[in-house]
């Protein structure tokens, strides 16, 4: 395999910012591995990209609430003779609702999945690229890990987690010649609101960006070297308010931009995920 082929290895492929980040970063001639649980999802996209890009495309599906899966993917990359050159962390779900009442196994998978399993592999991937001096890592956050977030708390505090992670980092690893980027999307049209049972909160009915876009934005900031990217203007001001309001206004305002119908009871939103 050719020494410098980018290979760009994206979790949470198979729908919404994270399909559109493999069609993008395949569009720039990256090669692909793609991964998620949704296996046909998975094979339909990779037949759609190769028959608009001359890239080789890799399919691996992965439950990543699973402690060992991320050192199974890296070992599947090991064996087909893969050097990551890209990591995207993206591969997350939100769950709204009342901390105290919210399934406790739910609340559990989301940090496995948000937290633990982005952990894992930004540190198995982290030390090869540094050996090399080149690629990077982009970390999909949120425009939730500005302030806390009433009635969705530990999602809120997952994606402050990303976004603190991703910063140190982005600073360890600059001086040798590695990217570490945030990407924060605010409300973006996706699976994921059907899933968090948002699509009723007053956050996603005052509109929400394409995914295509915010996986445009997140590809340029990633490529330009950046340690945080907040897609669309009206979320950059969002952020902006964040860091110059008081905490105690700034998570009133969170927690009523979550108010709104809840569909399903707590937690069920997310059993077909
Ligand atoms: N949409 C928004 O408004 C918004 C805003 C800010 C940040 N974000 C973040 O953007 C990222 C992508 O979300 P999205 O909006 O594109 O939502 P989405 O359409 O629901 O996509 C989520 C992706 O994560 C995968 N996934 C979920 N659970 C998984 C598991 N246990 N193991 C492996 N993969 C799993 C899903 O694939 P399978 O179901 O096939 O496994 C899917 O590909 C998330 O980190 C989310 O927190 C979204």
């Amino acid at each position: 395999m050719a020494e410098d082929a980018r290979w760009a290895v994206i979790t949470g492929a198979s729908s919404g910012i994270g399909a559109e980040l493999a069609r993008v970063f395949a569009a720039r001639g990256y090669f692909l591995v793609i991964t998620a649980r949704r296996h046909e999802r998975l094979e339909a996209l990779a037949e759609e990209i190769q028959g608009a890009h001359d890239i080789p495309v890799e399919v691996m599906a992965l439950d990543l609430e699973d402690r060992e899966a991320p050192q199974d993917l890296v070992e599947m990359l090991r064996d087909r003779g893969i050097q990551v050159h890209t990591l995207v962390n993206n591969a997350g779900f939100g769950l709204r609702g009342s901390f105290a009442t919210m399934p406790f196994e739910r609340q559990i998978a989301m940090i496995d999945l948000n937290v633990t399993a982005l952990t894992a592999l930004c540190r198995l991937v982290l030390p090869g690229m540094l050996e090399r001096g080149r690629g990077g890592i982009l970390n999909v956050a949120s425009t939730a890990a500005f302030q806390a977030g009433p009635h969705m708390a530990v999602y809120y505090a997952t994606k402050a987690y990303v976004l603190s992670l991703s910063e140190a980092l982005h600073e360890e690893a600059r001086p040798r010649g590695v990217t570490v980027t945030a990407l924060c999307p605010g409300p973006t049209e996706t699976e994921f609101s059907a899933t968090a049972d948002v699509e009723h909160a007053k956050l996603f009915t005052q509109g929400a960006m394409s995914a295509a876009e915010v996986a445009r934005i997140g590809i340029d900031g990633y490529e330009a070297g950046r340690a945080i990217v907040v897609a669309g203007a009206s979320n950059r001001l969002g952020a902006l308010g964040a860091k110059l309001l008081p905490r105690a206004v700034i998570r009133k305002i969170a927690g009523s931009l979550q108010r709104g119908e809840v569909t399903k009871p707590a937690g069920e939103a997310n059993e077909d995920a």
